[in-house]
């Protein structure tokens, strides 16, 4: 049987690039990857597909509605999975244009384009198309200490300018399914964390700060509550909702496994404090800094309906993907160095400079 072509958006960033690499290692499709490299995409990501025929990289927006159009009828693919998105929260607190030019008008755009492209296909291929789109669990809110986990039925209440673009967008999936019947799937997953993580997120900029004596800056009281899933069990499920999901149908992912922000710091600490005997103890380092505006307290998944109806399990215990994590990133310090250059740096000083370093209690 003929490898099919899915076209992947935002592959250059890091889910989409676990994503692409773990699909060509598999063997399971020929990747066409659609990423605009913005500051939070690179082609150092890539490097191993260095020299795959059956990777094609193309530099560009998912909002170029000619640029997609083109792609879709030169490499006419069975599938999109759309990872393409501003993704960073405290960036859209202090910029949110862009999270609705990518994450809403751009999402609108690839989804017009597809529909275009799905109507004309013939219609056992039309039958098997499938647009997946990656989505979060922060469309749903916060929940407080005792709140169930959210499921697929949750009501959608976005706290930040990044949830509200990515809630926008799942409506609009959503709406393209209703109306145009187009085959999507849509999936909210929780934290992600692995290797090729931006340095800007919670356990990279943690154990780059730890490694370097810095201090670990610890937003508000530190009691927020997120549901990590290592990156690699995030790839298996998509996989697993391309291969089995209904169209239509939304799925919730995550890794069972809630912890604290000083848990993780704390947990991180301990590794480091291993790693470099000489430097310890690490948590010396923790520094609580003013708090994120409209902090979510807590994330937590309900992800029975994939186990159940599609069989995925997370497979990472956490102490063992944190462990895989650290050691990815000391023996990658090229690859940090390059993606932590100068604009990393003004954006650690426009993020962190003006942060009081107050211990606040009590989020919400
Ligand atoms: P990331 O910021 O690391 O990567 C985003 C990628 O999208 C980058 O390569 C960037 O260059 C590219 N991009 C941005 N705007 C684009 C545009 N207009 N056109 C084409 N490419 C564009 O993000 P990530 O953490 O890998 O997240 C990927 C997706 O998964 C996002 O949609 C995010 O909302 C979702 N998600 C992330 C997590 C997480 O914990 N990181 C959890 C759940 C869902
Ligand atoms: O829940 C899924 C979401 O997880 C994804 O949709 C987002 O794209 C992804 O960035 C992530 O969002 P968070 O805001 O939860 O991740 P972040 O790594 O930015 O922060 C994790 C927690 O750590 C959060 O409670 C804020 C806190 N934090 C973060 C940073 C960067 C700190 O205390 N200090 C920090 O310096």
């Amino acid at each position: 049987m003929q490898m099919p072509t899915w076209l992947v958006t935002g592959g250059a960033g890091f889910i989409g690039s676990n994503f692409v690499r773990s699909a060509r290692r598999e063997g399971l499709a020929r990747i066409v990857n659609l990423d605009k490299l913005t500051y939070a995409g690179h082609p150092e990501n890539l490097e191993e597909l260095g020299g795959d025929g059956d990777h094609v990289f193309v530099r560009g927006d998912i909002g170029d509605a000619a640029l997609v159009d083109a792609l879709l009828r030169e490499h006419q693919p069975a599938a999109i999975v759309n990872f393409a998105a501003e993704s960073h929260v405290d960036r859209s607190i202090l910029g949110p244009a862009e999270f609705i030019q990518t994450n809403v008008v751009g999402t609108q755009v690839l989804l017009q384009c597809a529909l275009r492209y799905w109507k004309e296909l013939e219609p056992r291929r039309a039958q098997a198309f499938r647009v997946l789109h990656v989505s979060t669990d922060e469309v749903y809110g916060t929940l407080g200490a005792n709140d169930a986990p959210f499921t697929e039925d949750s009501q959608y209440r976005p706290n930040s300018p990044y949830a509200a673009s990515k809630a926008a967008a799942d409506h609009l999936v959503r709406a393209y399914s209703q109306t145009f019947s187009l085959p999507v799937l849509t999936t909210n997953c929780s934290n992600n964390y692995g290797p090729y993580q931006h340095p800007e997120k919670l356990i990279p900029l943690m154990i780059g700060n730890g490694t370097a004596g810095r201090p670990l800056p610890v937003y508000g009281d530190g009691l927020q509550i997120r549901d990590w899933l290592y990156v690699q069990d995030h790839c298996e499920a998509l996989c697993r909702v391309l291969e089995r999901g209904v169209p239509g149908e939304t799925y919730n992912i995550g890794g069972d496994c809630e912890r604290t922000n000083l848990d993780i710091i704390s947990s991180l600490c301990r590794l480091l404090d291993a790693a470099h005997p000489q430097s310890a103890p690490h948590a010396r380092l923790i520094t609580h800094v003013s708090d994120r505006p409209g902090h979510d307290r807590r994330y937590a998944i309900d992800a029975s309906k994939i186990k159940r109806e599609l069989g995925w399990q997370p497979r990472t215990a956490f102490g063992e993907g944190l462990a895989r994590t650290l050691d990815w990133y000391e023996a990658h310090a090229g690859w940090v160095a390059a993606v932590a250059g100068g604009a990393h740096q003004r954006w650690i000083e426009t993020n962190y400079g003006g942060r009081s370093p107050a211990v606040e209690r009590g989020g919400r």
